[in-house]
C-alpha cells in the first residue's frame, strides 16, 4: 500500500501529528515519497510529487464543485443509486458504505436523508475524507447538516465487526475495478491521482459475503457496465445508469420483519 507522510508548517505540527497517529501515517518526509499530505490552515491536501502533468492537490471539500451542486440539486427520480438503495417515500434506509473512498456516493445518499456509516481501508484516503467531513460538519448549512449524517467509523470494521453504532439496513459497495485502456483515457485528473494511490481492489470479491451477513435488507454493488458480477454472484435485480450499474442483492423486503 502506498502511504504518505502528514507534513505541516511548525505552527500546525500538533494537529498534523494527531492526524498521522489516528491513521497510522508517518510524520517525516523521505526521498522515496511519491505522495505527501500537507495540513495548512486546517485543510489536508494530497500532493502527487511525480504527477505526469501538473496536478492540483487532492482535497475533500463537500462545499465545492460537483459534489456540492449534486447534493443540492439531487432529485430522487434522477438518481439510480437512490433507487438501488431503496430511498423513496418515507423510506430513508441507514447505509453502511464499506468502500467509502472520497465519500461522493455517500454524500448523495446523506443528501437524501440517509444516515451513513463509512469504512475506508486506505489510511491516506481515510485521513482526507475525515478532514473533509470534520470541516464540512462545522458549517450550519444544508451541506454541513448532510455531512453530520456521515460517520467515518474506521478502516476494517466490516471484517472485525467493531465500531458499529447500529446494524445497517443496506450495505453499499463500490470497490475499485481494474481499468481498461478506453476507461483510462477518460479518467479525470483528480481520479488519476486517486487511482495511482489506491490501485485496483483485487480482493473485492471478499467483500460480498460479510456485507450480506451485516445488511438487514439488501446489499448494493456499483460496477462499471462491462464488469462481471462481484464474486460471480448473480444479483436479484439491477439498476442501470450511463456508465455504471447497481447490482442489488436482496435479503428481505423493507416491509418484512427482521425477527
Ligand atoms: C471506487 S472507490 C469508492 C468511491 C466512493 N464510492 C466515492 O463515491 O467516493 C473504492 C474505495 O474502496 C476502498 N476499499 C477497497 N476495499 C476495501 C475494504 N475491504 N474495506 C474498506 N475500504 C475498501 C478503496 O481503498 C477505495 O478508496
Amino acid at each position: 500500500m502506498i502511504l504518505a507522510p502528514v507534513l505541516s508548517e511548525p505552527e500546525c505540527a500538533d494537529a498534523a501529528a494527531e492526524i498521522a497517529a489516528r491513521w497510522g501515517l508517518p510524520t517525516q518526509s523521505s526521498k522515496q515519497d511519491t505522495f505527501q499530505l500537507w495540513l495548512r490552515e486546517g485543510v489536508l491536501a494530497l500532493h502527487w510529487l511525480e504527477s505526469p502533468q501538473k496536478m492540483s492537490p487532492l482535497v475533500v471539500d463537500f462545499h465545492q464543485g460537483k459534489a456540492a451542486y449534486r447534493a443540492q440539486h439531487t432529485q430522487l427520480k434522477n438518481e439510480a443509486i437512490a433507487k438501488a438503495v431503496g430511498v423513496g417515500g418515507k423510506l430513508q434506509p441507514s447505509v453502511l458504505d464499506a468502500t467509502a473512498g472520497l465519500g461522493r456516493d455517500a454524500f448523495v445518499l446523506a443528501g437524501l436523508g440517509c444516515d451513513l456509516q463509512l469504512i475506508e481501508r486506505h489510511p491516506v484516503v481515510a485521513a482526507l475524507l475525515d478532514n473533509g467531513l470534520q470541516r464540512a460538519q462545522q458549517e450550519a448549512d444544508f451541506i454541513g447538516e448532510t455531512c453530520q449524517r456521515m460517520h467515518l467509523i474506521g478502516t476494517d470494521n466490516l471484517f472485525t465487526g467493531k465500531g458499529f453504532t447500529h446494524e445497517p439496513d443496506v450495505v453499499y459497495l463500490d470497490p475499485m475495478y481494474p481499468k481498461t485502456g478506453k476507461q483510462k483515457a477518460q479518467v479525470k485528473k483528480d481520479m488519476q491521482m486517486f487511482q495511482q494511490l489506491v490501485g485496483s481492489d483485487e480482493d473485492a470479491d471478499n467483500l460480498l459475503e460479510p456485507s450480506i451477513a451485516r445488511a438487514k435488507y439488501r446489499v448494493v454493488v456499483k460496477r462499471p457496465n462491462s464488469a462481471p458480477f462481484l464474486a460471480e454472484r448473480e444479483p436479484n435485480s439491477q439498476i442501470k445508469s450511463k456508465k455504471h450499474r447497481f447490482d442489488v442483492y436482496i435479503k428481505r423486503g423493507f416491509n418484512e420483519s427482521t425477527n
